[in-house]
C-alpha cells in the first residue's frame, strides 16, 4: 500500500516525534492535538531539536528545513484525517478517549487508511470495535525519545489483516525504525514487560532501605550496561504515563498488582510528573539537567 500522507493524533512527547521521524522519513504529516498551546509547544520543541541536530553536524539545514515544512499542525481532526493514509493515534492512554478517536477517524479517514494506535498497554482490538473496520487497526508502539529509539513493536489483534501488518513493518522499516512483530495482544507487550520487571524490583529495593534510588540507577547503568536507570527513565517518560499504563493494565486484568506503586501514586497526584515538570524522582532545573 502506497502511504503519501501521515496523521499523528496528539501533539505531546511521543506524539510530536513520531510526527517528526514522519516528516524526516519523508511523509506529509500532520499533527493534530485539541490544544492550541500544546501544538505550538510541540512545534517550537522540534524546531529547536533540528536546530541542534544542524549544529552537531548530524544533518543539513536543508533536510532539516525540508521536514520542517512537511509537517503541519491542527486542531480539527477532520481536516487532518481526510487525505491520510496511515494514522497513528498518540493521544493521552486512556481507553474511552481513545475510542471516541476512533469512531471519529473511522468517520473521517479515507476508507483505505490504516488506523493503529501507539499505545503501550492497550490492544488494538478495544479501539477496532469502535471502527467500522478492524481489519485496519493495529498497535504501532514507538519508544521515548522517538526521535532517538529504533524499536517499534507492531502488535495484531485477532482480526488485524495481514496486508496492515505487511503495511505497518514496512512503513517503521522506512522510517528507520527496527520493527518487532508482537502476534497477541498482552498488556505492555514485550519492552514495557521487560522494562515493568525490572522497574517494580527498583521500586521494592528503594521501598525496604536496600539502596538509594541514586545508586540504585547507577547499578543500572554500571553493572548492566544500561543507558538510564529505571527511576530515570520513569522520569523521561513520564510519572503520569507510567501510573497511566499501570491503571489502564489493572483495569484491563483486575489484578491488584498490577496497581501503580503507592510511591509512583503518591508522585502522579503530587503533580511531580518527571523531566516535563521539573520534579519526579529527581529535581530538574529549565534545561532538564538533574539537580
Ligand atoms: N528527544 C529527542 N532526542 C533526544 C532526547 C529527547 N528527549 N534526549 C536525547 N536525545 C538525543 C540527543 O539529542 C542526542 O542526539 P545526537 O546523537 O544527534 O546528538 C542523542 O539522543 C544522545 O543523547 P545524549 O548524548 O544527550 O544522551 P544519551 O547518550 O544518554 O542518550 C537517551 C539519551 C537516548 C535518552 C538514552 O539515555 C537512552 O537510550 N535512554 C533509555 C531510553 C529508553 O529506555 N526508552 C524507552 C522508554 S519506555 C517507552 O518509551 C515505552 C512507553 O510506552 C512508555
Amino acid at each position: 500500500m502506497q502511504i503519501n500522507n501521515i496523521l499523528v493524533i496528539g501533539s505531546g512527547a511521543m506524539g510530536s516525534q513520531i510526527g517528526m521521524v514522519a516528516a524526516l522519513a519523508g511523509y506529509h504529516t500532520t499533527i493534530q492535538d485539541i490544544a492550541e498551546e500544546s501544538l505550538a509547544a510541540a512545534r517550537a520543541q522540534l524546531s529547536s531539536r533540528m536546530d541542534n541536530s544542524v549544529a552537531k553536524g548530524r544533518m543539513s539545514r536543508e533536510v532539516a528545513d525540508e521536514a520542517l515544512a512537511r509537517l503541519h499542525f491542527t486542531t480539527s481532526l477532520e481536516d487532518g484525517a481526510a487525505n491520510a493514509d496511515y494514522v497513528i493515534e498518540a493521544a493521552t492512554e486512556k481507553l474511552e478517549i481513545k475510542r471516541a478517536i476512533f469512531a471519529a477517524l473511522d468517520v473521517a479517514a479515507p476508507t483505505h487508511a490504516i488506523l493503529a494506535t501507539n499505545s503501550s498497554t492497550l490492544g488494538s482490538s478495544k479501539v477496532a470495535s469502535a471502527t467500522s473496520r478492524p481489519s485496519k487497526v493495529c498497535n504501532m508502539h514507538f519508544f521515548n525519545p522517538a526521535l532517538v529509539m529504533k524499536c517499534v513493536e507492531v502488535v495484531r489483534h485477532e482480526d488485524t489483516s495481514q496486508e496492515t501488518i505487511d503495511t505497518t513493518m514496512e512503513l517503521a522499516r522506512s522510517m528507520g525504525k527496527s520493527p518487532v512483530l508482537v502476534n497477541k495482544e498482552i498488556p505492555g507487550f514485550v519492552a514495557n514487560r521487560l522494562m515493568g520487571a525490572l522497574r517494580d524490583e527498583a521500586l521494592r529495593l528503594q521501598e525496604a532501605g536496600i539502596a538509594s534510588i541514586a545508586d540504585i540507577d547507577t547499578t543500572a547503568k554500571t553493572a548492566l550496561g544500561h543507558p538510564m536507570g529505571p527511576f530515570e527513565l520513569m522520569d523521561l517518560v513520564g510519572i503520569d504515563v507510567s501510573y497511566l499504563i499501570r491503571m489502564a493494565t489493572f483495569e484491563e486484568t483486575g489484578d491488584e498488582s498490577d496497581l501503580p506503586h503507592p510511591d509512583v501514586k503518591a508522585l502522579y497526584e503530587a503533580g511531580h510528573l518527571g523531566k516535563k515538570s521539573g520534579r519526579g524522582w529527581y529535581a530538574y532545573d529549565d534545561s532538564g539537567a538533574k539537580k
